[in-house]
């Protein structure tokens, strides 16, 4: 998990907190400091990423205001302006930006999101239909610390039109899965996945659309899951200890 950007902060402003209050020649409240530092540390940050309707987007941020999910959103980044997720967004009171791709190298691009995102000491990164590949260096600095949700079970179908795919292999059975991002496209290690059956007369819209409710139902649970103390991942698996 991406923890040391609030850890290594956090600790310090605890540090100011104390120090502050007894110069101020308040009665030292290290209850308040407590209650400073338990906030800092309970809820993580989630930045989520978008390039078009971001409905997967809104289904974190509907748990997250239901209190079905423990985070708080602190910023949507779109690559494309036109998002029509960044609206939603906004409609939420989250903060949005958008960071185009456009004139930039991966690697650039990249860099700067990463900037945005250690600047609000983001522990989770959310990729909901992000339709941009990340470069090794982002990968890397961010370490089990980005989750994408991906419209088969893995590893079937990876890449784009995965519903597409499915009926024209003619499987019985598809589904969706979240899993954590590693270097190579729809691979990394599985959080949770759920089956969707494929049905005689199902076409792609009717297919996808019994495949999308899913996908509101399990992202939420999966980045609970991702940020409940006993999650841990162990090469290509991962586990929640009781
Ligand atoms: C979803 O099907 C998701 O699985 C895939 O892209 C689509 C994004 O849809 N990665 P939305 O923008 O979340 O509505």
């Amino acid at each position: 998990m991406l923890t040391s950007a609030p850890v290594r902060n956090v600790p310090m402003r605890f540090l100011f907190c104390v120090v502050g209050n007894a110069l101020t020649n308040r009665r030292l409240a290290p209850s308040r400091c407590m209650r400073y530092f338990r906030r800092r540390m309970g809820k993580p940050k989630l930045a989520i990423l978008i390039s078009g309707r971001g409905s997967n987007m809104l289904a974190l941020l509907d748990a997250i205001r239901e209190g079905r999910l423990n985070a708080e959103a602190a910023v949507v980044i779109s690559n494309i302006e036109s998002a029509a997720g960044l609206m939603k967004a906004k409609e939420h009171g989250v903060e949005t930006l958008v960071i185009s791709h456009r004139g930039r190298t991966r690697e650039e691009h990249d860099a700067e999101i990463a900037a945005e995102l250690k600047r609000r000491e983001v522990s989770l990164v959310c990729l909901a239909g992000y339709m941009r590949l990340l470069s090794s260096q982002f990968v890397r600095a961010f370490e089990n610390s980005i989750l994408n949700i991906h419209p088969s079970l893995l590893p079937a179908f990876p890449g784009v039109d995965a519903q597409r795919q499915a009926l024209e292999h003619g499987v019985k059975i598809t589904g969706c899965t979240v899993h954590i991002v590693d270097e190579q496209l729809d691979h990394g290690p599985i959080v949770l996945q759920q089956a969707v059956a494929v049905l005689d007369d199902d076409s792609i819209e009717t297919l996808s659309a019994r495949i999308l409710e899913q996908e509101h139902r399990i992202y939420p649970e999966a980045v609970a899951r991702v940020l409940r103390k006993g999650f841990r991942v162990d090469d290509r698996r991962t586990f929640l200890a009781d």
